[in-house]
């Protein structure tokens, strides 16, 4: 079987270290062509920090990291500092990372792969703000035709928001980015609030990751039991929910999901419900479909696949 390019669009944050940690596993099915940070869950020097340290800690410091956006495409940033910590990576004490940024700026990086890599051969990765491909395909808009998907995590339609009643924090941060996303005509797969928080760390699956007993297994278990607390006070979950891992378990085990090819638009102009994601799940309007939009996850299927991959690094 031919392994995936992927490019993961990043801002670690425990639940992107984790998916991040799941696709440098599987290198049989995925080919990490690179890393690349964008602003988010914290700014982006720790963004682009917090990956290097992923990849030193899955013992793949060869790995390209770039830096990308430091800003929305034309809002202040909005950072979740009360989820994921001061640094974004709360939890375990991890070594500072050695290895470099790669030179070359993260959106350029996404240009230049999907011009020189064959058409339909490369699948964007997104797990936080749209920023980076949004100015991608804004800069360069032969590259939409050229992606193969665009398998991200964004957006709600029956869990609403978490940000803010309205609206999941990846497109809220940048509305206008994940407009540009939605209406660029490439494949797109979305894992929206509503299977991420089905897919969530109860204390059986993170003594499960702890027990591999590796430093990778034991910062697992160590980065969701910090960032669940707040989950637990918020919504009365069982345990953090691993919304970034959804991306990356999807590419490994499509069937592990279920969904609906839909319209999905993003609403960019009211003040109250900016950021939302207007899924037309139940098709009452006549707009075109552009995504697959999940709904359902087999939660002890993805947790299996997780923890049996996170064993192998
Ligand atoms: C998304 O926002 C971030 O806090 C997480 O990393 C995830 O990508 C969930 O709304
Ligand atoms: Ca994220």
């Amino acid at each position: 079987m031919s392994r995936r390019k992927i490019i993961i669009d990043t801002d670690p944050g425990q639940d992107d270290a984790v998916a991040i940690l799941l696709a440098l596993a599987s290198p049989e099915e995925l080919e990490v062509l690179g890393i690349t940070c964008v602003a988010g869950n914290v700014p982006l020097p720790l963004t682009t920090r917090n990956a290097r340290i992923i990849c030193e800690l899955a013992g793949q410091p060869e790995t390209r990291v770039f830096a990308g956006c430091d800003a929305p495409l034309q809002r202040k940033l909005v950072t979740a500092e009360h989820v994921h910590g001061k640094t974004g990576l709360d939890g375990p004490v991890l070594p500072e990372p050695t290895m470099p940024l790669q030179p070359e700026h993260a959106v350029d990086f996404i240009i230049q792969t999907l011009r020189t890599a064959p058409a339909g051969s490369v699948t964007l990765c997104p797990l936080g703000p749209l920023t980076n491909i949004a100015t991608a395909f804004q800069r360069a808009p032969d590259i939409a035709a050229r992606v193969g998907e665009i398998v991200l995590m964004g957006g709600a339609y029956f869990e609403v928001g978490n940000i803010t009643p309205a609206a999941e924090f990846n497109i809220y941060v940048d509305p206008e980015a994940a407009d540009i996303v939605f209406k660029s005509g490439a494949p797109i797969t979305v894992m929206p609030l509503d299977v991420t928080h089905k897919a969530l760390v109860t204390q059986e699956r993170n003594d499960a990751f702890r027990a591999l007993g590796t430093p990778v297994g034991i910062a697992t278990a160590e980065m969701t039991e910090f960032f669940e607390r707040y989950d637990r006070e918020k919504y009365g979950s069982p345990g953090a929910p691993l919304h970034d891992p959804c991306v990356t378990a999807y590419l490994l085990q499509p069937a592990l999901f279920k969904g609906r090819h839909i319209n999905v638009e993003i609403e960019t102009a009211s003040a109250l419900t900016l950021g939302m994601t207007v899924a037309d799940w139940w098709r009452v309007t006549d707009r075109a479909p552009n995504a697959t939009f999940m709904g359902e996850i087999d939660a002890n299927g993805f947790f299996t696949l997780l923890t049996e991959r996170l064993a192998r690094l």
